[in-house]
């Protein structure tokens, strides 16, 4: 809450090409916000750097968060669309959260242990912190309502705890945010693998459907998903993990239920399917992605925006930083 208002914060890496996972998962959801809530939507580009990036294609996309999130329909009059590392409180009292969280809890993180797995070569600090600079961005603002993927969900409830650890020794010191994850698009899988997560990083680029796909490349790859032995449109994670995921993403963009979807398909095969799959994301996805070149071919109007969002988001986080920096026993002389 800030005065009166409730909050929804939520954020994205600009980290790789943006999925239908991190569309349906999150962005998708940002919107439902806008009207009643103040609302503070980041690219966050700082937590991008616990992994090597290569800085042209880092600032690319950077860009290209930015211009997807206005593409996804986030009026950026309505919404505070900002870049992380352009304000600095977040690592300000990043730094400060880190005193308040224990070297216990940032080992249990799932997706600490994931990421060390896979980038064995760079378990670097800031990689292990990662989790503290992400409550920084929530806590900063006074969050009420984070709407994210399932993944991100133990991220949020660690940033809870943190906060109702400071507000025990410093009472009324932050808002305690909860995690919003929306049921159906909570967990979107990999499309050859589908018992793991649909992933930006991932080096297979046909398990992942990206928001900028093209349409026949769409098609392509809803038609080699993995599905299932059998030959039933029925939802089953445990039993049938492809098919479900399949009937989760065309649920998703169609707003059909489950049970409208077994019933349309039934009698028929995996092949009608998937290409109905194929086509209603294609045909979703259009209109997003006409908007976003729109978006992109105008840079300058790109930066201004990043400058205005990161002048709204700075009023707030300066009045955050400044409030737990006194409660703190920090001097505050200018
Ligand atoms: P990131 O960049 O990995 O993902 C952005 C959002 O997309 C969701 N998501 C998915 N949802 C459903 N199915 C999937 N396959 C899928 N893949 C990704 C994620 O859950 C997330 O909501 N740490 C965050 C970014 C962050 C943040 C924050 C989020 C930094 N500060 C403050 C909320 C509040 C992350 O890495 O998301």
């Amino acid at each position: 809450m800030f005065g009166e208002q409730k909050v929804s914060y939520s954020g994205v890496q600009p980290s790789g090409n943006l999925t239908i996972g991190n569309y349906l998962g999150a962005i998708r959801n940002f919107s439902e916000y806008s009207e009643k809530y103040k609302t503070f939507y980041c690219v966050v580009d700082s937590h991008a750097i616990t992994v090597r990036q290569v800085p042209v294609e880092l600032r690319r996309r950077t860009y290209e968060t930015l211009a997807l999130y206005m593409a996804c329909g986030l009026d950026p009059e309505k919404n505070t669309l900002y870049v992380q590392s352009m304000v600095h409180e977040h690592a300000e009292l990043a730094w400060i959260l880190n005193c308040f969280t224990m070297f216990g809890e940032l080992s249990r993180m799932t997706q600490f242990k994931d990421k060390s797995a896979r980038h064995a070569d760079n378990i670097n600090a800031g990689l292990f912190t990662y989790p503290v600079l992400m409550a920084a961005d929530i806590l900063l603002y006074q969050t009420d309502v984070v709407p994210v993927g399932i993944d991100q969900k133990q991220h949020v409830e660690l940033c809870r705890d943190i906060a109702e650890r400071i507000n025990q020794l410093y009472p009324g010191t932050f808002t305690v945010p909860e995690p919003i994850v929306s049921k159906s698009g909570m967990k979107i899988m990999s499309l050859a693998e589908p018992t793991k997560k649909m992933s930006k990083s991932d080096e297979n680029t046909n398990a992942v459907v990206y928001i900028l796909d093209d349409r026949d490349t769409i098609i392509r790859k809803f038609k080699r998903a993995v599905t299932d032995s059998g030959a039933e449109v029925r939802f089953d994670p445990e039993e049938k993990p492809g098919v479900s995921n399949l009937m989760s993403i065309y649920s998703c963009f169609s707003g059909k239920s489950l049970e409208e979807i077994e019933r349309e398909f039934a009698g028929k095969g995996y092949g009608d399917f998937k290409l109905a799959v194929g086509e209603v994301t294609a045909d979703a996805l259009a209109p997003v992605q006409k908007k976003f070149y729109e978006l992109l071919a105008d840079k300058a109007a790109l930066e201004a925006q990043m400058k205005k969002g990161a002048e709204e988001a700075s009023w707030y986080a300066r009045r955050t930083l400044s409030k737990v920096q006194k409660k703190l026993g920090f001097l505050q002389v200018r």
